[in-house]
């Protein structure tokens, strides 16, 4: 397994690419004075899968197998009593694998509330580990690490867990410790040539795995997790988009009532998708407001205009500001400096339109379940580190709103999802994460009207490309960068000393690692044979080949 994620200050984004403005506008309420944002608003799910964490990489890949499983399941700290999770209506318990040792004076336990309340809990690698030590077994250092393939060999085949699985299979392992006597009322379920424990059960629902069903090295892991899920837990597919929607519609009803809401629609999927279950929970009274700070790709602006007022008949503020930010653009070459200024006129400009509307009861945000997560488990959280990254000022005192994050619950594909289900076009749905202060940190130096415009109809022609040749799903992220040189070139007769033009293609799951892409060299040709030719001023193209570290992603 990947090891536990640490903070990186490098990193500058999370799973929701509004987070941006989400930061900007949460630091804005806490400058002026309204203390933290964060709910403890649970969803009204009609049951749920707890996952006790003790590892966050660990316990959101096994969330979102179970949530791909159409169960909704929600991760829980190993600190959560039951008076903070019983809301949710448990049908069973999975606890996560994990970095630690159970015999490390500060590891962390599962409380005992897991093993009194009569849930069915599966423990996973750490998670089976605890158990067997919580319940009264041993666990010890292995001899050797064991780490990849394994093959697991069923003692009988009657262990509900593996049910219509062949009685031996391949499986993933990664553990360095095993368990070496059993609690009391457990038994060897199955072996593999490493571990003579590699699932323990007792007859009252209690079963420990040491290998893990959640990543694709398993190939029957989804099975076994279904087999948890339904035959053991006996749980329903409930959690659909559909039942999401409708879910989430009658929520924010009941929370906003008959009050006036405000969203600010960056263009990401997330406010899009937040803005729209808003619209059709409460529909005029939400005001959305969309600044438009000039530093967009060409015509995205207008495509929000049209999707949100004329499609969706959103009641829409489309602020005009690309000569305020150009202006205080003005002479500024500073990468870190450009975002300071960007967040900080972003702030003004909604402050003054929200203002305009006079008084609004909440700001609906298009905050995502990992970013909650991290939040929770870390003082390191994203956006944290992007307000320290940005240290832009506050909102004035009159702008007092309570929070509505209709998306708090929900992981990236699962927004798209649900984006889809609410008939939003797909190009919004599936748009590429594109940076808050846009295009302003692709032009390397100062920012102008001339060299954004020559970025504009660069980046087109690369994004024209990537999806003539179905490449933009794959692709993390693709774009132009006008690097700041200029080089000698000759049309015609001519010589000419024009733009120099990068394109950056990148495979990424996280943003936090980047792998350049390799794209296939017709596709450059094209890309590089039309930006010369059709965009005035640019004589020379080149390919950025390098990965995520030791680059970043984006030039600034
Ligand atoms: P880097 O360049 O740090 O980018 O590898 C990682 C991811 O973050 C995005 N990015 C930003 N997003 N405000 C944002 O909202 C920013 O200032 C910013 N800087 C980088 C970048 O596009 C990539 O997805």
């Amino acid at each position: 397994m990947p090891s536990e994620s640490s903070s990186d200050s490098t990193r500058r984004i999370t799973s929701s690419d509004d987070l941006e403005v989400s930061a900007y506008l949460e630091i804005a309420q806490e400058k002026a004075g309204h203390g933290k944002l964060d709910q403890a608003v649970h969803s009204a799910q009609k049951e749920a899968l707890l996952v006790i964490d003790f590892g966050s990489q660990y316990s959101r890949l096994i969330a979102r197998r179970v949530r791909e499983s159409k169960v909704y399941c929600e991760i829980v700290q190993h600190t959560a009593t039951w008076d903070e999770v019983k809301d949710l209506n448990p049908k069973g318990i999975i606890l996560s694998g994990g970095p630690s040792s159970v015999y490390d004076t500060a590891a962390p336990l599962a409380p005992v509330w897991v093993y009194d309340c009569g849930l069915p809990v599966l423990g996973i690698c750490y998670g089976m580990q605890v158990m067997v030590h919580q319940l009264g077994g041993k666990v010890a250092p292995a001899g050797k690490r064991e780490y990849g393939h394994s093959v697991l060999h069923q003692n009988n085949s009657d262990e509900k867990l593996l049910s219509g699985l062949p009685s031996s299979l391949p499986v993933w392992m990664s553990h360095a410790d095993h368990i070496t006597e059993l609690p009391p009322g457990f038994s060897g379920k199955a072996y593999t040539d490493n571990a003579p424990v590699a699932i323990t059960g007792n007859d009252k629902g209690m079963i420990g795995i040491q290998f893990h069903p959640e990543v694709a090295h398993t190939p029957h892991g989804v099975q076994i997790i279904d087999n948890f899920l339904y035959g053991i837990c006996g749980m329903g597919q409930l959690w659909t988009s559909k039942n999401f929607v409708d879910e989430a519609v009658s929520r924010i009803q009941k929370q906003v009532g008959g009050g006036k809401v405000i969203c600010a629609l960056s263009g990401g999927v997330d406010s899009a998708v937040a803005a729209t279950l808003v619209h059709k929970a409460v529909g005029d009274q939400l005001t959305c407001i969309f600044v438009n700070n000039g530093l967009m790709r060409k015509e995205e602006p207008e495509r929000i205009r049209n999707t949100f007022e004329k499609y969706m008949n959103v009641n829409l503020i489309f602020s005009e500001s690309t000569e305020r930010f150009l202006t205080s653009l003005k002479g500024v070459t500073d990468p870190e400096q450009k975002r300071k200024i960007i967040g900080n006129e972003f702030i003004n400009v909604f402050d003054e339109e929200a203002n305009a509307l006079g008084k609004v009861d909440y700001l609906t945000q298009g905050t995502l379940y990992p970013d909650v997560i991290e939040s929770k488990s870390s003082e390191n959280s994203v956006s944290a580190t992007i307000k320290t990254h940005h240290n832009v000022g506050g909102l004035p005192e009159h702008m007092k709103m309570e929070l509505v994050e209709p998306l708090r619950y929900l992981f990236k594909d699962e927004v798209r999802e649900v984006g889809i289900e609410l008939g939003l076009p797909e190009e919004m749905v599936y748009r590429q994460p594109f940076p808050g202060p846009g295009l302003a940190i692709r032009i390397m130096g100062e920012v102008t009207q001339e060299k954004l415009d020559v970025l504009r109809e660069a980046d087109w022609i690369v994004m024209d490309e990537i999806k003539a040749n179905d490449l933009y799903r794959e692709l993390w992220q693709t774009f132009a960068v006008l690097t700041g040189s200029r080089s000698v070139g000759v049309t015609g007769d001519f010589r000419t000393y024009g733009h120099v033009i990068a394109i950056r293609a990148v495979k990424s799951d996280d943003a936090m690692t980047a792998d350049w892409a390799r794209l296939p060299y017709d596709v450059l040709a094209k890309i590089s044979s039309r930006i010369s030719n059709e965009v005035s001023d640019v004589n020379r193209v080149v390919f950025d080949i390098t990965s995520k570290p030791p680059g970043t992603i984006e030039w600034e």
